[in-house]
């Protein structure tokens, strides 16, 4: 896989070999112990959880590779000014510090703190969703349309149709289609959009990013209809670092002046900072004070003081930092830049990967991958099952177990079927990521030996999180028996 026509690199080192290599601009200082438990353990442990990755538990995981959320590597700037943290329930000169930084960066005038992303979500859907409006949007993430049904409105989704294209060069692929977003304002009429909802680094169709080219574009029609544009800002570095390397007008803006641009075409903007800023938190920003006094009743009401909003003073302080170190390209650039050093080398190796690379994590396509399971069996369950058993790397499954039944209890399948291996900003080596390709190649070799997964527990409301599922067949213990074929008494 080549990075897409036009792209420019931000790495500054080349090597004398001409190999690719995603080089480190950090050093580690802390660490922390890992172990691999033995394959017939990892067995026992994903059978307990029920075959469902979250169930699963740190100590039988050899690669965390769940999410980025809350799990990214701090800085040793950010430990440091946690240490200075000022506590007090009201005016605490900690907030006054990341209010100013938030300022500094999105030259917006209003904060709102809250305690992670999606305490974000209820307060910006409970001010701007009533019952029968639409929300439109790029695509949605799991709890932004949970909030958005809760409040009685219905999620559209604009995305391009290349979007959902799994394989594919188009270097944006989390653009709205500007058409469908007319369509729909022409059908629905202005009044009964609630706003329109853009995710960077579109999340579920594989940290995708959009340009900024098309958030002009998308901000220049809601404007001229009056309809409030809501940015999610959660995963703004990726999309930040795909902005200054593929899109060619643009690769001579600083992070900032992105920044900027982007908060000048929207009306709030929100995020989690266990994404951004690497910390663990959350925050809305507007310069409408109107729209800021809404939202701000809700905060003390949900989240806590305005001066803290659920998070810990300390993680106030990293974040304060965490957000001016992503205006650093050496920052942004690692995520990114491991990631797509894990989708060449599978694709070199014919597994079937989400092209381009996206920010977040490598995404395996499971509706490929285990092409034989009907999407009634879950493959991408099976695969997130499958891939644990064989390796110690936790993924998460991002398929039809992560949507919920209709109304009328109907399975709704979903587009893709993908497993989800987050990269965590700064925490794993290169050599992690072999073996983590490694045993995801051996795995698509063996891909005839998985089977499918059916539900044994089933919650109604996000059933990814705590649903058990049980394998169709005892295919499990074939894998296992192929592997210690394989590899003898490897670990
Ligand atoms: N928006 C996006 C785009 C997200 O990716 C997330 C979380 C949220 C909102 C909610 O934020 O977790 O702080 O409440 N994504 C995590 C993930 C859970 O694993 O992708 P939160």
């Amino acid at each position: 896989m080549h990075p897409p026509a036009g792209a420019v690199s931000m790495s500054k080192v080349k090597f004398f070999s001409g190999e690719n290599v995603p080089l480190e601009m950090h050093k580690v200082r802390i660490v922390q112990k890992l172990t691999l438990p033995p394959i017939e353990r990892r067995l026992a442990a994903i059978q307990e959880a029920g075959n469902n990755t979250f169930l699963l538990k740190n100590r039988d995981i050899y690669l965390d590779m769940l999410t980025d959320s809350g799990v990214n590597a701090m800085s040793d700037k950010q430990l440091g000014a946690m240490m200075e943290a000022d506590d007090s329930y009201a005016g605490s000169e900690t907030f006054s510090k990341l209010q100013d930084k938030i300022r500094d960066i999105f030259g917006m005038e209003y904060f709102l703190p809250v305690h992670q992303g999606r305490a974000a979500e209820n307060i910006v859907s409970k001010v701007f969703v009533r019952p029968g409006t639409v929300v439109p949007m790029n695509y949605h993430f799991t709890t932004s349309k949970a909030h958005i049904v809760l409040n009685g409105g219905t999620v559209e989704e604009i995305l391009i149709d290349e979007g959902l294209a799994v394989t594919s060069t188009h270097p944006f692929k989390g653009n709205i289609d500007l058409d469908k977003l007319q369509a729909l304002i022409n059908t629905h009429g202005a009044d009964t959009i609630a706003y329109v909802r853009l995710e960077t680094g579109t999340n579920l169709i594989g940290g995708q990013p959009h340009s900024l080219q098309n958030l002009r574009e998308v901000s220049t029609l809601c404007r001229a209809h009056g309809i409030l544009v809501v940015f999610d800002a959660s995963l703004l570095a990726d999309n930040l670092y795909f902005i200054k390397t593929r899109e060619a007008a643009c690769k001579d803006m600083s992070l900032r002046e992105i920044t900027r641009e982007i908060s000048g075409l929207v009306d709030v903007i929100y995020f989690s900072a266990r994404k951004l800023g690497c910390a663990r938190g959350g925050g809305i920003i507007t310069n409408s004070e109107d729209a800021y006094l809404k939202m701000r009743e809700l905060v003390t009401l949900y989240e806590g003081f305005l001066t803290y909003g659920g998070m810990s003073i300390r993680e106030i302080e990293a974040l304060t930092v965490g957000l001016e170190e992503t205006m650093d390209e050496d920052m942004v650039s690692q995520g990114p830049q491991f990631i797509g050093y894990m989708v060449e080398e599978l694709s070199r190796k014919g597994v079937p990967v989400i092209t381009p690379a996206g920010g977040l994590g490598c995404h395996l396509d499971a509706m490929r991958f285990l092409d034989h399971l009907p999407q009634t069996e879950y493959p991408a369950g099976a695969l997130a099952s499958a891939l644990y058993l064989v390796s110690g790397v936790r993924g998460m499954e991002r398929g039809s177990v992560s949507e919920q039944r209709d109304a009328e209890g109907n399975e709704t399948y979903s587009n893709m079927e993908l497993l989800r291996l987050a990269v965590p900003r700064r925490v794993f080596t290169l050599s992690q990521l072999k073996y983590a390709v490694d045993r995801i190649s051996w795995l698509y070799e063996n891909r005839a030996l998985v089977g499918g997964l059916r539900f044994i527990e089933e919650p109604k409301i996000l059933r990814f999180f705590f649903g058990k599922l049980a394998p169709t067949t005892d295919w499990q213990s074939a894998l296992v028996a192929k592997f210690r074929a394989d590899f003898g008494d490897s670990l």
